[in-house]
């Protein structure tokens, strides 16, 4: 048989070409294992304008991996590649196989000195990503090439490598290819070498592949089960190779001779260990238990010729019904989508960065991670082995531009079972693994079906799912998916089909609860839907990072990989901004639809994740229908019982100090619960009257492998006396003078702890949510930002000064009220009413804002806290009592807007060089307390436009809508919506 000698011609534009002279991809990690001489560091670097154009006697120079749109390096020949974001089109118009007339093209070269002993040896070069075609030369004779942009690529180099003498390699790396067309994600567009590149050695007998199968059976035996592929260079096997095996905590080797079973001809080894593992200890998210397998290739001599190391866990995955089930328990997916992103690389993550998004992650209650859109780097799945997260693997084929085409193209049939059979060998042996994913938004069509006819055929341990194929219809034959897995699906549709007496198959959303900006309301309400309705499982929130990409605002360029002081840094270093969709000219692009993450781009969680964390608590309080005293606790667990945990109680009343006590948690199972005793010297410290809350800090009793001991993971909390006290109790006036009413001639109240005076607002800088699925445009259309006071009249009867006023919309006038009363004490009672018409029917606020005098920036309160809460996503924040600077209470989400409200405040005050004011409010409010006016939010696109103002700037709201999740997916759920009719609301303000 003879081989071409070059690769394909024009291969970037042909789609029927997934690879040329490329080895399959197998389990065996040769990473950090064996014979391998690393690659990664500085390389010679040219970007050219196409594959095809000529280099340039001049080079610079780049590190790899690294994205050359991030990088600094000399443009030789003025390419000037830099990120591009759209969400679903193309970055062109025309449709496939159009590709740019400027396509660029990274050469990358270097020299390796290869040693000597490893003549005669198999050497392979191991490319572990690149965007998107790749073609390997060494020493100028073309070895192979590959397509697949998040799967490694590897190639057979013996016959060009020589031994004892440098090498020369090029990588050349083409960034627009008909692959473009099935990876069109919804994140940045780079072009690079993603991932590390090595060569590796190994003998002419090898493994060529280790497939572990590491089960269950009743009565807790592990059933291990190992396939070697063992091959040999020249083809034919030596008579008498066998194989043989350790397993941890094992101490009988596992034996067997060559089985020969699959093919006579010699060629084609397969040798089989089993082995049975009494009392096993299972691998579940909760219980990571991993046990070291050593697998070893032997020649006929018995000497050892390869070896193969890896961890497996001993767990079953099965569909039974609409249940998922692991080890046999219907566990919750506790789930996020992640990307592979970093502000300063682009998409080049180290396996420090990998742990630290799962471990952050784990302390957030997450139990599941999907690899949104692609494959990831193998050491994600072998941290998510260790950390404990359930993963769904997702193949890297998203042809979302051209949606539901390229499914049923028969030139791209390869490339579809190629992205799907490539992952799921590399992957197989992960215990997180627990499903397959056939890739995302690309339609349904039947390149799905042969990429799942393959999978199932050949793992039939695991369920695969794909979201394309639920919209085929429920009664299809459900190729392509064994879960329904909808994207966004509203929390009453969810109920209706886990109701509807016709579900088949277990429901886990896909994505949910899209966290851009300012987001994830009413993630409670799916949690109260998924814990009361069989059939729905959970699912995975969009997404785990805001992709900004930190830029220099000196040349608008990314600060680059180099950035010192490390991307911790982030916007707080003066001169830098987070860049979205736009901001390095990137035409036609989606704006800051890419920062839809739970943590901000240093990393920093946003609200949603306390709130997540509060939702996944793995203990939950309850009081009991009576026992006074007493309290539920359970173990919302399914795997562990209570034993690593240890617990803190804290009483807290709106008006006392707050009561600390150790607690004891029960001993209890997954699942169980107990009345436990409320320390009765704790109960003895509740004040007389009013509310009282009791909460219990749930913490590591000892070192976890993702949080040291002491870290919280729940705070659930429980009211034991509902009772509140009226708001002039509270407010306490004392015994002394009354301060007559101020009021100007327009009716503003002058207040010696007011810059400005309290007026009507009936608007808020719109959040993400608001703008890109929500109202306010409408809102915009109506004038709420704007809408214009009127004075209508002034009364004054005694102390009390009744201020009348109407505010003009576009949409109908708005009547407002406002009694003001002077009380003892220089208290001043403000009772208010506003009388909205049927014209504003959802309205983003109804309230007072006023501004604090200056100086006035220290702030404390009762309410919920110490995160920013809103009226639909609240159960992350604990009702208590808080305080912090202002300006520490503002999120800083990517692209300005509403942030950094407090829900459910009883009082709060602001202070600062000993004077203050504090305002008690008739009943739990939504209050905001910033040092940016709303309109201030909502002119600013980035954060450097913002300038703080001196004086703090107060919302208290008589209603608030929802943040919801409308960006992508429903809009705020009716019962947080703020209409029409008549708002009362009333407060006291008092000096001090
Ligand atoms: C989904 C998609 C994700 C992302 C998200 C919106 O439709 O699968 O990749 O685009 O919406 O942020
Ligand atoms: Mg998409």
């Amino acid at each position: 048989m003879t081989r071409s000698s070059a690769p394909p011609p024009r291969l970037w534009d042909a789609p029927e070409i997934t690879g040329w002279r490329r080895l399959p991809l197998h389990a065996v990690s040769r990473r950090d294992q064996g014979d391998r001489i690393g690659l990664d560091g500085s390389w010679r670097f040219q970007l050219l304008p196409g594959p095809e154009s000529e280099l340039a006697d001049r080079w610079s120079r780049v590190d790899v991996p690294g994205c050359w749109t991030v990088q600094d390096f000399d443009d030789v020949h003025g390419v000037g590649d830099l990120p591009h974001y759209t969400n679903v089109p193309m970055p062109w118009p025309e449709p496939p196989p159009h590709l740019p007339a400027v396509n660029p093209t990274g050469v990358y070269e270097r020299e390796v000195d290869v040693p000597a002993g490893w003549l005669g040896r198999r050497i392979v070069m191991h490319v572990g990503a690149a965007e998107s075609v790749l073609i390997a030369d060494v020493n100028g004779e073309p070895v192979g090439a590959g397509k697949d942009a998040h799967l490694a690529s590897e190639f057979d180099v013996s016959g060009a490598v020589r031994a004892g003498e440098s090498n020369t390699v090029r990588l050349t790396v083409v960034k627009w290819s008909d692959a473009s067309y099935v990876e069109d994600q919804d994140h940045w567009w780079h072009g690079g070498i993603t991932r590390s590149v090595f060569l590796y050695a190994t003998d002419p007998l090898y493994l060529a592949d280790v497939r572990v199968t590491a089960g269950l059976e009743a009565g807790g035996t592990g059933r291990l089960r190992v396939d070697a592929d063992v091959r040999h260079t020249r083809g034919v096997l030596p008579e008498g190779w066998h194989v043989s095996g350790s397993l941890e905590g094992r101490e009988e080797p596992l034996v067997t001779e060559p089985t020969g079973e699959r093919r006579a001809a010699g060629w084609q080894g397969v040798a089989t260990l089993t082995a049975a593992v009494p009392d096993v200890r299972a691998w579940s998210a909760e219980t990571p238990e991993l046990y070291a397998l050593t697998v070893r290739l032997h020649r006929p001599d018995g000497t050892v010729a390869d070896e193969a190391r890896c961890r497996t866990g001993f767990r079953t995955v099965e569909v039974r019904g609409r249940d998922l089930l692991i080890n046999g328990e219907r566990v919750f997916i506790r789930g996020v989508n992640r990307h592979d992103f970093h502000p300063l690389t682009g998409r080049i993550v180290s396996e420090d960065d990998m742990r630290a998004d799962l471990v952050t992650m784990k302390r957030f209650g997450f139990n599941a991670v999907r690899t949104s859109h692609y494959p990831n780097d193998p050491a994600l799945l072998d941290l998510a082995d260790e950390l404990g997260l359930y993963v769904v693997d997702e193949a890297d084929i998203e042809s979302h531009g051209h949606h539901d085409e390229i499914a049923h193209e028969p030139g791209y049939r390869p490339a579809f079972v190629e992205r799907v059979a490539r992952m799921v060998t590399r992957d197989k042996n992960h215990p997180s693994v627990i499903i397959w994913s056939l890739g995302n938004e690309s339609g349904y069509g039947p390149n799905h079906d042969a990429a799942a006819g393959w999978l199932r055929r050949y793992d039939r341990t695991r369920p695969l799912q794909y979201e394309g194929a639920i919209h085929a219809g429920w009664s299809q034959t459900w190729t392509a998916t064994d879960i329904v897995c909808p994207m966004y699906s509203a929390v009453d549709a969810i109920v209706e089909h886990a109701t509807s007496g016709g579900q088949t198959k277990p429901l886990i959303l896909c994505e949910y609860s899209h966290a851009m900006g300012n987001s994830n309301g009413s993630l409670a309400d799916y949690w109260t839907a998924f814990e009361s309705a069989p059939g729905l499982q959970g699912g995975f929130i969009w997404e785990f990072w805001d992709h900004g990409i930190l830029q220099r605002l000196s040349d608008g360029r990314p600060a680059g990989p180099g950035t010192v002081g490390g991307y911790a840094a982030g916007v707080a270093a003066l001169g830098y901004r987070w860049a979205y969709g736009g901001d390095f000219g990137d035409t036609p692009n989606d704006g800051a639809f890419c920062a839809d993450g739970l943590v901000l781009p240093d990393r920093t969680p946003k609200p949603g994740m306390d709130e997540h964390r509060e939702l996944a608590a793995p203990v939950r309080l309850r009081l009991p229908d009576s026992g006074a005293g007493e309290v539920l606790v359970r173990n919302h667990q399914h795997f562990r019982d209570l034993s690593w945990l240890t617990g803190e109680w804290r009483l807290e009343a709106p008006g006392s100090a707050v009561v600390l006590a150790p607690a004891d948690l029960p001993p209890l199972g997954p699942g169980e619960s107990t009345a436990v005793l409320v320390p009765p010297d704790l109960l003895a410290r509740m004040p007389e009257t009013g509310e009282v809350w009791l909460r219990l800090s749930v913490r590591t009793a000892d070192d976890e492998a993702w949080a040291p001991r002491g870290t919280e993971l729940c705070a659930p909390q429980v009211r034991l006396r509902r009772e509140t006290l009226g708001l002039l109790t509270r407010a306490g006036a004392r015994e002394g003078d009354v301060a007559p009413v101020r009021v100007d001639d327009q009716g503003f109240v002058v207040h010696p702890r007011l810059a400005a005076p309290p007026v009507l607002s009936l608007w808020r800088a719109p959040t993400d949510n608001d703008r890109l699925g929500g109202p306010a445009d409408r809102w915009a259309e109506q004038g709420l930002a704007t809408a214009t006071r009127s004075l209508t009249d002034i009364k004054r009867d005694g102390e009390r000064v009744v201020v009348r006023a109407e505010y003009a919309t576009a949409a109908g006038v708005v009547v407002h009220e406002q009694a003001l009363t002077a009380l003892a004490g220089g208290v001043l009672l403000v009772e208010e009413t506003a009388v909205v018409p049927e014209g504003l029917n959802d309205l983003p606020r109804v309230g007072t804002v006023f501004t604090a005098a200056e100086g006035l920036d220290q702030a404390e309160w009762f309410g919920h806290g110490p995160g920013e809460t809103y009226p639909d996503r609240y159960a992350g924040g604990p009702v208590g009592r808080y305080g912090a600077p202002v300006r520490e209470l503002f999120t800083p989400y990517v692209r300005p807007q509403e942030s950094g409200g407090r829900h459910g405040v009883r009082w709060f005050s602001l202070h600062g060089a000993g004077v203050g004011l504090t305002v008690h409010l008739d009943e739990p409010r939504q209050v905001s307390l910033t040092h940016f006016s709303a309109a201030d939010l909502a002119a600013a696109e980035h954060h450097d436009e913002l300038a703080a103002r001196p004086c703090v700037t107060v919302h208290l709201d008589a209603a608030h809508r929802g943040v919801g999740t409308a960006s992508c997916g429903p809009d705020t759920l009716p019962a947080y919506r703020v209409g029409p009719g008549t708002h009362r609301w009333s407060w006291t303000l008092s000096a001090m």
